[in-house]
């Protein structure tokens, strides 16, 4: 059996996350994760289901929590409180470590061997395109590149793009929660 018809295995049900979906993957395909970055960490609820589903994995969270010019969601002062509810939130874990700066910097500072990479971040094909290429030398054979995108915007199709020029899109399955998943295995 391939790894597709493996994760094609896998239950759905209406309310599973991508995180939970992620983490059932790397389940079904045999991964132990011992290291898992999480690219766009934000108010850290897919951290903690990593946290719960692996938890003697070590988590790198890595997002500038920063507000951007022309972000309406959040301001300037809600970013810091976003960050530091996230430090609190995970202050007694020493598993976790959140790094406050942007994925191409943060991969300079991460141990090479990563079992799951969940690129979360910047939602544009230069944004996927330099988190895959920073990020792709650190990943350890087998392992699960994941990444969470609207296929069915607009949006997409650029993204899409990045994933197929550095991933090929025929390693790539298109699987339930707007989540696409490569077996890193090649
Ligand atoms: C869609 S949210 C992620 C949601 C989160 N993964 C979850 O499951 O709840 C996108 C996040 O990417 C972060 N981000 C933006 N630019 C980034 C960069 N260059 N590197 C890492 N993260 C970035 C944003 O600050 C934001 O928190």
């Amino acid at each position: 059996m391939n790894w597709r018809e493996r994760i094609q295995q896998i239950t759905l049900t209406p309310e599973m996350t991508q995180g939970e979906y992620i983490c059932r993957c790397a389940d079904k395909l045999g991964i132990e994760p011992r290291y898992i970055v999480e690219i766009g960490s934000y108010r850290g609820a897919t951290a903690m289901v990593f946290r719960s589903w692996f938890p003697s994995a070590k988590l790198i969270m890595v997002d500038p929590w920063t507000h951007k010019i022309g972000d309406s969601r959040d301001s300037i002062a809600e970013w810091e409180n976003i960050y530091s509810r996230v430090c609190d939130e995970f202050a007694g874990d020493i598993g976790t470590f959140p790094l406050r700066c942007h994925s191409a910097l943060a991969s300079c500072y991460c141990p090479d061997g990563i079992d799951i990479l969940y690129v979360n971040g910047v939602h544009t094909y230069e944004g996927v395109m330099s988190d895959l290429t920073h990020w792709l030398p650190k990943m350890r054979k087998p392992s699960i590149v994941a990444g969470y995108d609207d296929r069915y915007s607009e949006a997409f199709e650029p993204i899409w793009e990045a994933v197929d020029e550095t991933l090929g899109a025929t390693n790539v399955w298109l699987g339930p929660t707007q989540t696409w998943i490569h077996y890193h295995d090649l």
